[in-house]
């Protein structure tokens, strides 16, 4: 019996993973699986779970490289139009894992809560933002955060207040768990000048980092605490520096783009040099913000 017996609607084999992501890299996944709705996704993980099945959830591969040999493991896709609902009950807001993000910021400013604003220009599904708390200098998802449902990789789902899940900088506690459900704690106000807030912080990534049509997933490197690694690698001289068919962003140099004909191992080697680099010349060691599967 296949570990996956009776998921077999929503259960395909040998999936390419290229398409799926934002650098359009990398080989395909064992099987990938769609679930219905949570009960559907507790019990996927719950069998995963007992056959020792290695398993990923994809949002929309926004901050991820997959390797050129794929995944072998099950990756689970929110993208049933289930997992798209969001209620509002202001000034709070229950949004499900596979919500658009950007969708969801201007739905919020369209409704005149104020807060998402400074996730401007940050592409991805509530459930991966969640996962890696999403945000850049004007804030992150996690400081308007009020509570998180989720299934655990056992397969039980639980609640629990934001305050208990150790939100950091691109972290949470949720380790291994699904986001389910988010519920946000927003504040009613004026829409006009939220509304300026958010054009000036898209404005301002619109001038400073790579164009959103380049194949790249954003900031390869977190910033060690007090350097911005953009300026690290750019000291360094990476700009422009390439690899096979990867590049070092000439525009922001903690953006390594993929160029026709690039492969994952030409980002990877890419991203190792650069370590490299920045360690010789200044002793730190550069830390992955990026997801390698
Ligand atoms: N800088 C350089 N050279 C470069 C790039 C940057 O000298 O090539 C300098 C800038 O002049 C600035 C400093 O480094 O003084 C910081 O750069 P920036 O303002 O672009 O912000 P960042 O720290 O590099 C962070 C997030 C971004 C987010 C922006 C804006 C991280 C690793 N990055 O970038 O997030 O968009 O703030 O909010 O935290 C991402 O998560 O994928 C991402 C791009």
């Amino acid at each position: 019996m296949d570990w996956f017996s009776g998921f077999e609607p929503i259960c395909q084999t040998d999936v390419p993973l290229a398409e799926l992501t934002w650098y359009r890299l990398g080989g395909p996944a064992r099987w990938l699986l769609t679930p219905r709705d949570e009960d559907e996704l507790a019990a996927v993980l719950r069998r995963a779970h007992e056959h020792g099945v290695r398993w990923r959830v994809l949002g929309r591969g926004a901050n991820l490289l997959v390797r050129d040999t794929g995944f072998d493991g099950a990756v689970i896709v929110l993208s049933h139009v289930y997992w798209e609902h969001v209620d509002f009950e202001p000034p709070l807001v229950h949004a499900r894992a596979g919500v658009d993000l950007p969708r969801l910021v201007r739905s919020t400013l369209d409704r005149g809560l104020l807060g998402l604003e400074g996730l401007a220009g940050i592409p991805g599904t509530v459930g991966g933002a969640t996962r890696m708390n999403a945000g850049g200098r004007h804030g992150a998802l996690a400081d308007h955060l009020r509570a998180v449902r989720f299934a655990r990789s056992d397969g039980t789902l639980v609640n629990r207040p934001a305050a208990e899940l150790a939100f950091g900088y691109r972290t949470s506690g949720l380790g291994d768990a699904v986001v389910v459900q988010i519920t946000l704690e927003l504040e009613p106000g004026d829409r006009e000048p939220a509304m300026e807030r958010f054009r000036a912080i898209w404005n301002e990534k619109y001038s400073t980092q790579p164009p959103v049509a380049a194949r790249s997933a954003g900031c390869v490197f977190k910033n060690p605490p007090g350097h911005a690694a953009g300026r690290l690698l750019d000291e360094a001289g990476l700009k422009g520096q390439r690899h096979g068919g990867a590049e070092i962003s000439s525009r922001h140099a903690n953006f390594i783009i993929a160029h026709p004909g690039a492969t994952s191992q030409d980002v990877l080697d890419l991203i190792a040099l650069a370590k490299e680099r920045v360690h010789r010349a200044t002793g730190i060691e550069l830390e992955l913000e990026v997801e390698v599967w």
